[in-house]
């Protein structure tokens, strides 16, 4: 087994800064590292408030916190924020071209025992350790957002990941409070080839009229017991993210089934992308928490 006491975080974005948190909680040492010095600022601000809102829960103490961010350094340079590290988890855009040229320079920088890690949600493991000379310790480590609160791990072995390899993320995994579930490296692995078509035929079924947005959602809250529908729920992960997953089932699988509903194409083609952009199958305002079916729907 390998011994994982410093921790690299490639990309301060939204699940960059749940990952750094919840090591620096328990207590390994953190370099976060974003080609944005106003993203590492602000990522830092948030994992402060977080660490806050636990405390203001009960569940965490002023020292604890003190402790967690003392464990935590930020760095806009990769070449410096890994060449300590026993671990690299690399959580930078979603980008096939942006992933492999991060790995063929963490495959350089890092030491060569460190094992590279991605947080992926759809790029082949196999294809991004195959740019490395250590296919053998490149994994996936899919975290589910927000990271500090979901339990699972999905953990994606590549075609070369080695059983050692598989065996320590495994145990980092349970260090950290987190429940890990080994999967194999095909398109979606198995949280988003399930995720995925569920969403997508809840907007085949808007597009065909068979019902509503709040219908959809009801039916799948109230008789699923699932805590939001699958239309808000594709509003919350981004529809643009929701397109590109569902084109990586297609492309990779070939099969119409997975082919994307021409009304979400729409929507992202024109912009609305969901609660980010303001507006997807719901209107979202700024500190309102009520949810209103978008007007296109009514
Ligand atoms: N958001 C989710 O719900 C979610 C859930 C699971 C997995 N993921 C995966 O996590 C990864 C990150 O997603 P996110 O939602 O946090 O994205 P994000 O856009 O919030 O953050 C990405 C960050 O990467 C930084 N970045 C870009 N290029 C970089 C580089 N060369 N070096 C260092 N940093 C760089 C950007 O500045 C940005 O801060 C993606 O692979 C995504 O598929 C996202």
């Amino acid at each position: 087994m390998f011994m994982i006491k410093s921790v690299a975080v490639i990309g301060a974005g939204t699940m960059g800064n749940g990952i750094a948190h919840v090591f620096a909680l328990n207590g390994f040492t953190v370099k976060l590292v974003d080609v944005s010095a106003q993203q590492l600022q602000k990522a830092i601000e948030t994992i402060g408030k977080n660490m806050d809102r636990t405390i203001a829960k009960g569940l965490l103490t002023s020292a604890e916190k003190e402790n967690a961010l003392k464990n935590l350094k930020t760095s806009e340079s990769m070449q410096q924020g890994v060449e300590e590290a026993d671990l690299v988890i690399e959580a930078a855009t979603e980008n096939t071209e942006l992933k492999l040229s991060i790995f063929k320079q963490l495959d350089g920088w890092a030491p060569a025992a460190c094992i590279l890690a991605t947080n992926t949600s759809s790029i082949s493991i196999t294809s991004i350790a195959a740019v490395t000379n250590r296919p053998d310790k490149v994994i996936g480590m899919h975290f589910m957002n927000p990271v500090p609160i979901m339990k699972l791990v999905e953990i994606i072995n590549g075609y070369a990941t080695s059983t050692q390899v598989t065996g320590t993320i495994v145990q980092l995994t349970e260090k950290l409070g987190k429940v890990p579930c080994v999967v194999n490296d095909y398109p979606g692995f198995i949280a988003n080839r399930i995720l995925m078509p569920m969403i997508n035929e809840a907007i085949f079924s808007l597009y065909e009229g068979v019902a509503n947005v709040y219908e959809i959602d009801t039916v799948m809250k109230l008789g699923m017991a699932h805590p939001m529908g699958p239309l808000q729920l594709a509003d919350f992960i981004g529809l643009d993210v929701c397109l590109s997953i569902l084109k990586v089932l297609h492309d990779g699988f070939g099969n119409p089934k997975y082919a994307p509903c021409p009304l979400l194409v729409n929507m992202v083609n024109a912009g609305f992308k969901g609660v980010k952009s303001g507006e997807g199958f719901y209107k979202y305002t700024l500190g309102s928490k009520e949810l209103i079916v978008s007007e296109r729907f009514k």
